[in-house]
């Protein structure tokens, strides 16, 4: 059985990535500071015949998130997908907000997707096989005036889409998964129905879907995605461009393995056909 670490599995977004990559067939690490909503998700991953192991840790603390950077890296229990889903905001104005809890924010929403993808990838590309998800936010690409939670999102797109070109060719895969209001954690449903709320299942489906078709961005819900895919544009021209000129950044490969071998990237990826 391929297995999948979800971080921020006890709730929200990354209980419905548990849940759907379980009912696939997938063995989960399911990895939040909260146990008892880690253990409700491993018995609904156990509920689909799957294997539920919880790991409890503080991702915005470096000594408790190094369990999770080592369970990544174990050669003997291969971890084959990382979601970096956890994530919260530091919602207050900027200047209102405590330096503290900014702090948090960034080790959370930055720091820890760059060291647990630091950790899983040596192992992905030596396998030549496995794959990344990256949860950001449609907030990334448009912040709105008062927090700063969008610029850590703004970074999750951008490292997502530089690893993935670097990628290329290695059998693995990176995805973002960028999505706008979703119907989790202290949000509440409108009072009429609105395309601008997503809602969770859905959003990790087309998710996985991108993910199995090698796309690099998810975004779901046909508002963000025109808004998006418009933004995008002057971006896909100037790749197209920097490749054409054989300067795009897929030129410079990422080492193999623990001996600093470079591959020959040449597979095509795999477990991201998980749809
Ligand atoms: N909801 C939206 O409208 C929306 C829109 C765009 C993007 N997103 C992004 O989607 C992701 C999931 O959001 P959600 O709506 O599902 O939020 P949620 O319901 O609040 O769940 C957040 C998850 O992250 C975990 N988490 C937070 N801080 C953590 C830490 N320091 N260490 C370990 N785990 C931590 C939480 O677990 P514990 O509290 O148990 O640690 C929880 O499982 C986030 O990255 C969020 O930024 C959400």
């Amino acid at each position: 059985m391929p297995t999948a670490l979800v971080t921020g599995a006890s709730r929200g977004l990354g209980a419905v990535f548990a849940d759907r990559l379980a009912r696939r067939g997938i063995d989960l690490v399911l990895v939040a500071r909260d146990r008892a909503g880690l253990e409700r998700t491993a018995a609904t991953v156990r509920g689909h015949g799957a294997v539920a192991e919880v790991l409890v840790a503080d991702l915005a603390d470096p000594a408790a998130r190094a369990a999770v950077e080592l369970r990544l890296s174990d050669a003997d229990r291969p971890v084959d997908m990382l979601v970096n889903n956890a994530g919260f905001e530091v919602s207050d104005e900027f200047v209102n907000s405590e330096l503290r809890d900014l702090q948090t924010q960034i080790d959370t929403n930055i720091s820890a997707v760059m060291s647990l993808t630091h950790s899983a990838l040596p192992g992905m590309i030596a396998r030549g096989s496995g794959s990344v998800i990256n949860v950001a936010s449609f907030a990334g690409y448009l912040p709105s005036p008062g927090s700063s939670y969008a610029s850590t999102k703004a970074w999750v797109l951008a490292f997502t889409d530089t690893m993935a070109a670097s990628l290329a060719g290695s059998g693995v895969g990176m995805i973002a998964l960028c999505p706008g209001r979703m119907l989790t954690g202290k949000h509440k449903a409108p009072d009429s129905p609105s395309p601008l709320w997503l809602e969770p299942t859905t959003v990790v489906e087309q998710c996985l879907r991108d993910l199995g078709r090698g796309r690099t961005l998810c975004t779901p819900g046909w508002i963000y995605r025109t808004v998006v895919g418009t933004l995008e544009m002057p971006r896909r021209s100037l790749r197209a461009a920097a490749k054409l000129a054989g300067r795009g950044r897929t030129q410079q490969r990422p080492k193999a393995d623990a001996q600093g071998d470079t591959q020959s990237f040449t597979r095509s990826p795999s477990l991201n056909g998980v749809a």
